[in-house]
């Protein structure tokens, strides 16, 4: 065999020749497997000229003729999408994607695959026009063996399957379809995807599993699946290098015996690592393991994986890590986004997860209600953001095709998934659904196997949860919709002996059916007060090991209590930005990191022309705050810290009244002890608002698999968003990218804000420009320049 001259990269190497690689840790031949690691962030994409079109008959075939086709970029949604109002039959629908690639006398040296990060739903994929294989369901990995091709051109030509499909959870035997659960999932090869060699012998998957990690034997202890297509005559030297901060901590390894072709699990232990920095929610110290198999002299494989040092216990007092313990304090994230789906590059995916951890202070977030992007529970992993994940499910059990599914589903995330130390649980229940004690029993088991060192458990919900009492419960998890809408609100109390994580709260189901920055100013505080009552009532009891609430941003869906085909359940928007209900969630954190100051109303004097009145909310982090109208005293804000007595940080009220007809600048000052931490004004003058076009990142690799947002507001003028204004923004995009989003804003139907996205396209650097226009804010632009793909692109605005 051609022997391999590998260059290390964090998960694989490339191979020599520059043949892209799909350096991924996992296992795989073809149809329908489900049991994949982690996708290769240095796996060179398939990232543009996929050709793409509706299917039609022959479309897959080699001679297909390609004329009508489209150049597109992965990753990709089958139909454009507004922010709102989504139609379900705009891709329920097959699609065909066709990609040419080249194949020289290297690659045919090792062996070719492709790989696909997320398929919605189901594909079939073609090589040369003969079918490959098959993959069923939308939110896991699949590869696929492509020992057929030939030296030179050679035709990819994936099938995708956007229809409702009855046996593929989430979706079921429902006759209202895309509507039948609360979230719509738009098809298409909507994550990463990559072709490229594999070294004939390779290390196919590597679990690194953390043992006794606050005992004095802590050791790391290794499952590495072997793969080869030769026969190899002489054993085989496994060893892992454990790292940490670029310096070896401990090695191990084992030799392993002459093998034939096939697959073999090698497991051994690495000791020696007492000086480790455990991972922890406030360090998030990782660890790199670099495993190498050789025979002899010669280098077969390497994979880097990332793992941490932590220990995660539930228990009826409550959750600990590390032995500390620790108040679950989070959010419920759905994955999808305005115009592009679920179709949103790394970048945005990653940004997702530093919303929730850096500006919403949560230390867990859970993936409702199905594995999500790789690169989401990569940035979990580095912002110390504790994860649930769990399979995809919603509401209701399917058939016996349907469970076979499910169980393949529940093998395909924790094999992607098992060296993420962020990940805590399993969520191995379909959330709110009434499975039998004998399925769970199944599918936990095989959990266990897989992953011995985390607990499983699934949502249950409220009509029948708090009751449950299956073996199968680890952790009693529970989607907790009890309170009463009007009367005060109130959780159910944790159940004695069992540990108790309350899985969702609120919605739109405690409270009113949408909070949009569009609605009466106290329908958005009846927001920002439920969540912070519900998380005031988990600090309580020291039972409930946290509560995650629903939910982070708005989303898509036609189910009960959706608005025109959204669900404004979010304390963010489908944009990400922040609601009222977002400033309870920011004003938690450290004010030596952030001091914040939060305003709970819109000091704009339109809804009220006197202003918020005598009872106003301000969220703050702050020990004092001093008030002033035009620069004069107008008093100290009161603690509301006997409402809301287990909050770190409770909200202060405070009496703004404003004689009619004046609308003058308020300042508030604050103060943590008798520093003052915080000075911020806001203008009651909306003569003076401006545009705000700012941009996440000013800087993008030009590799067509990049994009970051952009947000469009009407603020005042020290840069407060103005909920109320109106009128059209128009935009504009210069520069070699693609604008992702709609190119006129209209402010009074978003409230003020939103955003689109700038995704530079694959080619040679440049600079984007976004200028908007709107008649009485002004111009305002956005300038982002773009790095040659393969440079580092990341400087953050
Ligand atoms: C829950 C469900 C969530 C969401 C919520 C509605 O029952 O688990 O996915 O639909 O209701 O607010």
């Amino acid at each position: 065999m051609a022997e391999a001259k590998p260059r290390l990269t964090r998960r694989g190497f490339l191979a020599a020749g520059g043949a892209a690689l799909l350096g991924v840790a996992a296992v795989g031949t073809v149809a329908g497997s489900a049991g994949l690691g982690e996708p290769d962030p240095d796996a060179v994409r398939l990232g543009d000229f996929w050709l793409f079109g509706r299917y039609e008959d022959g479309c897959a075939d080699l001679e297909f003729d390609e004329i009508d086709l489209s150049p597109v970029q992965l990753p990709h949604c089958v139909t454009p999408l507004s922010w709102t109002g989504w139609q379900p039959p705009s891709w329920q629908d097959r699609w065909i994607y066709r990609k040419h690639f080249t194949v020289t006398a290297a690659m045919t040296a090792e062996r070719v695959r492709a790989r696909f990060d997320g398929v919605m739903t189901n594909a079939a994929v073609y090589l040369n026009g003969g079918l490959v294989a098959t993959h069923e369901g939308g939110y896991l990995p699949f590869e696929v063996e492509l020992p057929q091709v030939t030296m030179g051109d050679n035709v990819l030509a994936v099938v995708v399957d956007g229809r409702w499909q009855l046996d593929v959870p989430p979706n079921l035997p429902s006759a209202a379809g895309p509507s039948a659960i609360d979230f719509y999932q738009p098809a298409g090869i909507y994550r990463p995807a990559s072709i490229g060699t594999v070294p004939r012998t390779r290390l196919a998957d590597v679990f690194a599993r953390p043992v006794d990690v606050l005992g004095p034997g802590r050791s790391l202890h290794l499952t590495c699946e072997l793969d080869t297509t030769v026969a190899l005559g002489e054993p085989l030297q496994v060893t892992a290098s454990v790292r940490q901060a670029g310096r070896e901590l401990a090695r191990g390894g084992t030799t392993v015996a002459p093998m034939p072709v096939g697959t073999r699990t090698v497991e051994f232990d690495v000791g020696g690592l007492g000086a480790v920095r455990l991972w922890d929610v406030e360090d998030p110290a990782l660890c790199d393991v670099v495993v190498s198999v050789r025979s002899g002299p010669r280098a077969l494989d390497q994979q880097v994986v990332r793992v941490g040092f932590r220990e995660a216990e539930f228990t009826p007092d409550g959750f600990f890590l590390n032995g500390r313990r620790l108040k679950l304090v989070g959010l419920n994230r759905h994955q999808w986004y305005p115009f592009a789906g679920g179709a949103m590059p790394d970048r945005v995916q990653r940004r997702d997860a530093e919303i929730l951890r850096r500006e919403l202070n949560c230390t867990m977030v859970r993936c409702s209600h199905y594995p999500q992007s790789s690169a989401f529970l990569d940035a979990c992993d580095e912002l110390g953001l504790l994860v649930w994940e769990e399979i995809p499910g919603w509401g209701r059990i399917g058939d016996a095709a349907w469970q076979q599914q499910n169980f393949r589903d529940v093998s395909g995330m924790i094999i992607r998934d098992r060296n993420h130390p962020s990940i805590i649980v399993w969520g191995t229940r379909v959330n709110e659904a009434n499975g039998t004690t004998a399925m769970y029993d199944r599918t936990g088991k095989l959990a266990r196997k897989l992953d011995p060192s985390r607990p499983t458990s699934g949502a249950l919900a409220t009509t029948t949860g708090a009751r449950y009492a299956g073996s199968d419960v680890e952790i009693l998890a529970y989607n907790d919709y009890t309170a009463r809408r009007g009367a005060p609100f109130q959780l159910r109390p944790p159940r004695a002996g069992v540990p108790y994580l309350v899985t969702e709260t609120i919605g739109t189901i405690a409270g009113v059916r949408a909070y949009r920055r569009i609605d009466p100013p106290a329908t958005q505080q009846l927001q920002a007060e439920l969540h912070a009552k519900a998380h005031d009532l988990a600090a309580a009891d020291d039972r409930y090991c946290g509560l995650l609430a629903w939910c982070a941003f708005d989303y898509p869906s036609g189910w009960q209590r959706s608005v025109g085909g959204s669900k404004y359940a979010g304390v963010a928007d489908f944009f990400r930005i922040p609601k009222p209900a977002a400033a309870f969630y920011a004003s938690q954190g450290d004010p030596r990191v952030r001091a914040v100051v939060e305003p709970g109303f819109a000091w704009d004097f339109t809804a009220s022309p006197a202003g918020p009145g005598r009872a106003a909310t301000i969220w703050s982090n702050c020990d004092r705050l001093l008030l002033f109208l035009d620069d004069q005293p107008a008093g100290e804000a009161r603690s509301r810290r006997a409402e809301l007595p287990h909050l770190k940080h409770p909200p202060f009220a405070v009496d703004l009244t404003v004689p009619r007809g004046r609308r003058p600048q308020l300042r508030i000052d604050g103060y943590v002890g008798d520093r003052l931490v915080v000075s911020r004004r806001f203008s009651g003058d909306r003569t003076r608002d401006v545009l705000g076009c700012v941009p996440d990142d000013t800087q993008l690799r030009a590799d067509g698999g990049d994009a970051t947002r952009v947000v469009v507001s009407a603020l005042d003028r020290f840069g407060t968003l103005r909920a109320g204004a109106t009128g059209q923004v128009t935009l504009a995009l210069t520069g070699p990218g693609e604008l992702v989003g709609d190119t006129t804003v209209d402010l009074g139907a978003t409230g003020g804000a939103a955003a689109v996205w700038l995704r530079p396209f694959a080619g040679p650097p440049g600079t984007l420009t976004l200028t908007a226009r709107h008649d009485t804010l002004g111009t305002a632009t956005a300038t982002v320049t773009t790095t040659a793909s393969g440079s580092e692109g990341g400087a953050r605005s």
